[in-house]
């Protein structure tokens, strides 16, 4: 059977933060399998017992095919490479998804926890250019700045205010605390329930109030 990822039931409490999005079933397998799936499902989890043998390396260590988490989708469709500023970046998945793909990226986040976890990730995962973890923003502008899942709004001109001529801001965020997205010309914008994602980008040198005014 071919897994997307996995863990050794030993390792999984401290992985948790690792693990895919809830509506992602999770096989459990191996000595100890039901009381880890219990606990999995009383966290909201859909899990499955299962007895089989995954088509994985036997060994933790072959990182790539054994990854448990996923960038955001639309990190994982950003092909150029350049340098990458994530604002709020939480535990590191899209900072070190896109570091792996030659993005020079500076993450920040103003918990010591949160960056310990990216940290943590990129010491299992990160093949490319060491990641800058911050709790504070540098001084410096970016290609792609990255906002996603972060609900304060005044995160928002701040990641604008980053961004290098021609650049790119990534913004997923929930649409009622940035009711007038839509106003704001993005080259995308995709409206669930509770999130949009937009992407705006920089057409030469330009304010955050120039971006968000200017057609693209
Ligand atoms: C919901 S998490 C999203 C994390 C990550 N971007 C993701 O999508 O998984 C929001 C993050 O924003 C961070 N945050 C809160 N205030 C911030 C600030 N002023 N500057 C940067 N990050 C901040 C929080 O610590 C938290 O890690």
């Amino acid at each position: 059977m071919r897994v997307e990822g996995g863990v050794f039931i030993p390792e999984l409490a401290s992985r948790m933060h690792e693990l895919p999005p809830p509506n992602v079933l999770l096989y459990v397998t191996g000595d100890g399998a039901e009381a880890v799936a219990d606990h999995l499902r009383r966290r909201g989890r859909r899990v499955e017992l299962r007895d089989f043998e995954p088509d994985a390396p036997a060994e933790p260590d072959s990182r790539p095919r054994w990854r448990l988490w996923q960038p955001d989708p639309w990190v994982e469709e950003v092909t150029s490479s350049g340098n990458a500023l994530d604002v709020g970046c939480g535990s590191g998945r899209d900072a070190v998804a896109l570091a792996a793909r030659g993005w020079q990226v500076a993450a920040v986040d103003p918990l010591p926890d949160a960056l310990d976890r990216g940290r943590d990730l990129e010491a299992r995962y990160g093949d490319g250019p060491p990641i800058d973890w911050r709790v504070t923003l540098p001084d410096a502008k970016f290609e792609l700045v990255l906002l996603i899942r972060c609900g304060r709004p005044e995160l928002l001109e701040q990641a604008l205010a980053h961004l290098a001529p021609n650049g790119r801001l990534l913004f997923v965020g929930r649409t009622d605390l940035f009711p007038d997205l839509a106003k704001r010309s993005p080259v995308r914008l995709e409206t669930g329930k509770d999130w949009s994602r937009a992407e705006f980008r920089a057409a030469g040198p330009v304010s955050p109030s120039d971006l968000l005014e200017k057609p693209v």
